[in-house]
């Protein structure tokens, strides 16, 4: 009963949210179609809601996709530039198209590299006010240990998909062959994070699971 009434609520908002945003929309159409995992909508509702509180400058993301939320944190936050990394070479250039069509294709740098073996020197900014997190779920870890250093003191860290769709309710031994390893990864990252004594760390049960560390 009260998972569908979330569903309801979640339901409710996206219609109240209705992308007005052709480009937005298409964007949408084709990650459906395409089966390409963008940040579902009321994921990305919150986290714009946060991202419009915190009011960062200078955004990292690890994992652009087809630039979906890249395009959306720019066009929310018109002061920010957002860096953006992908690795995929399809995506990345899907990537390049939309924000070239978008107006905030000024505000937005896409590199194409795997984020893990990207040098520093590629990046435009030495600081962040915030890195968002949102590619290979098992690295979770190595992202931040690679890329928190560069947020600076009270700047903050997000990440999506803590819940991976449920996979992280399930008990060790129910955990699919195939995804064990990422599943395993992601809690202990989780757990690590929350207790982390130079962040203050909140999960989120909203999307997917956002989860948010603020550097102390
Ligand atoms: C969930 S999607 C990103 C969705 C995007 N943030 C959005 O909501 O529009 C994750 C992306 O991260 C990319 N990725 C995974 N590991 C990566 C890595 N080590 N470096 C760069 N990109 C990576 C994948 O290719 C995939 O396109």
């Amino acid at each position: 009963m009260e998972v569908e009434s979330m569903r309801d609520y979640n339901q409710y908002i996206a219609e109240l949210n209705k992308a007005e945003d052709p480009l937005i929309a298409e964007m949408e159409q084709i990650a459906l179609a395409q089966k390409i995992p963008i940040m579902d909508r009321s994921g990305i509702d919150t986290f714009i809601g946060l991202l419009r509180i915190q009011r960062p400058n200078a955004i990292l993301e690890i994992g652009s996709a087809i630039g979906y939320s890249a395009i959306r944190m720019a066009s929310a936050l018109r002061d920010a530039f957002v860096t953006t990394i992908e690795r995929d070479t399809d995506r990345y250039n899907m990537a390049v198209e939309f924000i070239s069509r978008s107006t905030v294709s000024e505000h937005i740098r896409i590199i194409e590299g795997d984020a893990l073996l990207i040098e520093e020197k590629q990046l435009p900014d030495m600081e962040y006010d915030a890195l968002f997190i949102d590619a290979a779920k098992g690295q979770y870890k190595k992202f931040f240990e690679k890329y928190a250093v560069l947020v600076k003191q009270g700047g903050i860290v997000y990440c999506d998909n803590m819940f991976m769709h449920g996979s992280v309710l399930l008990p060790d031994e129910e955990l699919p062959k195939r995804n064990r390893t990422m599943i395993r990864n992601l809690k202990e990252f989780t757990k690590w994070i929350m207790t982390h004594p130079n962040y203050e760390t909140t999960l989120l049960p909203v999307g997917d699971g956002i989860l948010i560390a603020i550097k102390k």
